[in-house]
């Protein structure tokens, strides 16, 4: 374990003391290092890489190796905050030993503090081996995105009293398999409030109110790297999408204008370098070979150099032609 390393008995600690645990997804190094610098307790490697990151609708196609590699890369910027590995669609769906064989991945090759994996039910015997294989587990019910199409959609859960109870009890069974935090996803206030006071392990609210023992955010979300229609749940605490935007428009026009780069951007070199090169450049050029046929060279012959090959001129024709 890192130095410094947020140990999991000190997250029941901050639900004792009512400290907030603050947890947010993290996917490449830039987002880890400034969530650890923001004093982040928690960074959750999610599957929603798959949406905001991967650029697919949803979290079911995301595969182990595309988690086991950002999960790697976050894991090796960060010191203090916990790194959670989300288990993908399919990593634990199997069998326990299917899980156990990817929970260990996730620790041995990507260097995951602990993982995460969504549901009760089933996943309960996957919470039982992986922790009895001696890695922790984050449990994940309410709106569980994995499960999207039997949900019937990205949907409130636990809105009727039978199924808030069953939520209850889910939550439950998972900290009794072994859960040290679990967290609540798009659960009424009252719901999630009633779980986190019968859980000693935290609960992790997004979309659960404020009751809960923690919060947990999507990076982009919170960023406002995302645009359009959010759950009513995201705040968004800035615009990034708009800066950087704007910031790659005037690169843009910078570049087509020449205004980039200035002087300042640029290297010299000393004066008498710059005239011996430039007397012996002319020979660089004519010794160059150009027999290799390439239809994306724009120019590929001077026939006033007087050193236009057969081989570059059938270049230039295939240019002309096109
Ligand atoms: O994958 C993820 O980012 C998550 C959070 C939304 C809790 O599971």
């Amino acid at each position: 374990m890192k130095p410094g390393k947020l140990k999991l008995p000190e997250l029941a600690a901050m639900k004792q003391r009512g400290e907030k645990i603050v947890m947010v997804t993290a996917y490449d190094a830039p987002g880890a290092r400034l969530a650890e610098q923001a004093g982040i307790d928690i960074l959750l490697v999610g599957d929603t890489a798959g949406m905001v990151v991967l650029g697919h609708e949803g979290t079911v196609p995301v595969t182990m190796d595309e988690m086991l590699f950002l999960t790697r890369t976050v894991a090796r910027t960060v010191q203090r905050p916990l790194v959670v590995g989300d288990m993908p669609f399919g990593s634990y769906h199997v069998s326990d030993e299917d899980a156990v064989r990817n929970a260990i991945r996730f620790v041995k090759e990507a260097a995951a503090d602990v993982v995460k994996l969504e549901g009760a039910g089933p996943s309960l015997s996957r919470v039982r081996a992986i922790v009895s294989a001696g890695i922790g587990v984050m449990g994940h019910v309410g709106l569980t995105p994995q499960s999207e199409t039997i949900l019937g959609g990205f949907k409130t859960q636990g809105r009727t009293a039978s199924k808030a109870r069953q939520l209850l009890a889910d939550a439950l069974a998972l900290e009794a398999a072994g859960c040290f935090a679990v967290v609540l996803e798009a659960v009424p206030v009252p719901v999630a409030a009633r779980i986190t006071e019968a859980l000693t392990v935290p609960t992790i609210g997004i979309g659960a109110g404020a009751a809960c023992d923690g919060q947990v955010l999507v990076y982009h979300d919170l960023l406002g790297l995302t645009e359009g229609g959010a759950p009513r749940f995201v705040k968004r605490y800035a615009k990034l999408a708009d800066e950087i935007r704007g910031a790659l428009k005037t690169y843009a026009d910078e570049v087509r204008t020449g205004a980039y780069p200035a002087d300042e951007h640029t290297y010299s070199m000393p004066d008498e370098e710059l005239r011996v090169f430039s007397q012996s450049s002319a020979a660089v050029d004519q010794a160059v070979d150009r027999s290799f046929q390439t239809d994306t060279r724009a120019k590929p012959a001077r026939p006033e150099d007087g050193s236009a090959s057969g081989a570059s001129e059938s270049v230039e024709h295939a240019h002309r032609d096109s």
